[in-house]
């Protein structure tokens, strides 16, 4: 087994590309041709291995998945043209009408809503905090258990390990969101989750030009999903984002060292401030989840929340507004350090469900230089003092 960085950089890519091309060809092809008409409906039986169209499969889109697959330890993986993509897809291709699912913990609220969505179909969800709530909740018709951990705003840590085994015992399926530590610095497959998601719009990309998705797995859950919800639902990855994708993964081994870094220097210094309640990054000594963290997680990312000293909209408002550097936005994951407040941007009734407090900030730090980031927090933790 090789390891990580030579994954990133040199797996499939041993062939002299063309010219002596330092990058993988873009395969720019919706089709692809065959000698005989036998010889081609022997590939469209086997589409997820074979190339025949674009929607179905592509050899860029293949060399992403062969890396991807490769640095989770996993059989087989397929792109998507999204995250969501690939977690829609996953999860209805675990569950039938009648069958209910677990979501353990907090996860991206797209994610719960798809489940909702489900509910017209007949698949049930429960919604619970912890193994004792699993207990509680299963049912004879529970198939799947999801969950994301660190878990989505929060940052807890759940007990990979513990949570599969649990499972396993009970004959369900788990599937799990390992977006935010990326394929470097968790790896759920070899903790015993059958299939593991991720967006690959965040770290991955790293450069927030791309929106994208995987689910990596076993052949056996892999291959009928490829050949049955990834050609019915059309979320195909497009081979310029694999290309995007491949770059990404080039680069991802030192940036996620410079974000790990950097994120936990900013972190550190919320956590000595007097206008901040607390911190949820699980790299951080004081976390509750931090000795489990250690256990499962090689790296920390750099994306976190904290609680600023207010329960006022307006003064968070206030805080985001006087900060120069974080730029207020969505997603995550990128070169450009990223802020955003639930309490202005979820419905008030919704934010109060998810248990998410008024003050809590989200930070996606990026590649700035750190004493940068920190002065202008800094600067903008004035205006609550
Ligand atoms: C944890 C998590 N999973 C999945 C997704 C969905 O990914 P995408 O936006 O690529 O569909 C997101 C997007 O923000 C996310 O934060």
């Amino acid at each position: 087994m090789h390891d990580d960085e030579w994954i990133c950089g040199r797996l499939g890519e041993d062939e002299p590309w063309i010219l002596g091309a330092v990058n993988p060809p873009v395969f720019e092809n919706s089709l692809f041709t065959f000698g005989s008409a036998e010889e081609l409906g022997e590939a469209i039986r086997n589409e997820d291995e074979r190339y025949v169209y674009w929607r179905g499969t592509n050899p860029t889109v293949d060399l992403a998945q062969r890396k991807l697959a490769a640095l989770e330890r996993g059989e087989r993986a397929k792109c998507f043209g999204s995250g969501m993509g690939a977690i829609s897809a996953t999860i209805s291709s675990l569950v039938s009408a009648g069958d209910h699912v677990l979501v353990l913990g907090a996860v991206y609220g797209p994610t719960t809503q798809f489940l909702r969505y489900l509910e017209k179909y007949g698949v049930t969800h429960t919604h619970v905090d912890d193994l004792a709530g699993c207990d509680s909740a299963i049912r004879a018709s529970t198939r799947l258990l999801y969950f994301e951990s660190p878990s989505y705003m929060a940052y807890e840590v759940v007990d990979i390990a513990e949570v599969t085994a649990w499972a396993r015992e009970r004959g369900l399926v788990t599937a799990m969101d390992n977006t935010w530590s990326t394929p470097l610095f968790q790896k759920p497959l070899t903790m015993g989750v059958d299939l593991v998601v991720h967006s690959l719009s965040k770290y991955v990309g790293g450069h927030s030009d791309l929106v994208g998705g995987v689910v990596v797995g076993p052949a056996r859950l892999i291959r009928p999903l490829a050949l049955t919800e990834y050609q019915l639902y059309g979320a195909a990855m497009s081979p310029h984002d694999a290309a995007k994708v491949i770059k990404g993964l080039r680069t991802l081994p030192v940036r996620m060292a410079a974000h790990q870094e950097r994120g936990l220097a900013v972190a550190a210094f919320l956590e000595r401030h007097p206008a901040v309640r607390s911190v949820n990054h699980p790299g951080l000594p004081s976390h509750p989840g931090h000795a489990i963290a250690l256990r499962q997680m090689s790296g920390f990312s750099s994306l976190f929340s904290f609680v600023l000293d207010t329960d006022s909209r307006q003064e968070v408002g206030a805080f985001l507004d006087k900060l120069r550097h974080f730029r207020i936005g969505v997603s995550w994951g990128g070169f450009e350090s990223l802020v955003n407040a639930p309490a202005l941007t979820v419905e008030e009734s919704v934010r109060a469900t998810m248990g998410v407090p008024v003050g809590l900030v989200r930070l996606s730090v990026g590649l700035e230089p750190a004493d940068t980031l920190i002065k202008d927090l800094d600067l903008a933790l004035e205006t609550l003092a």
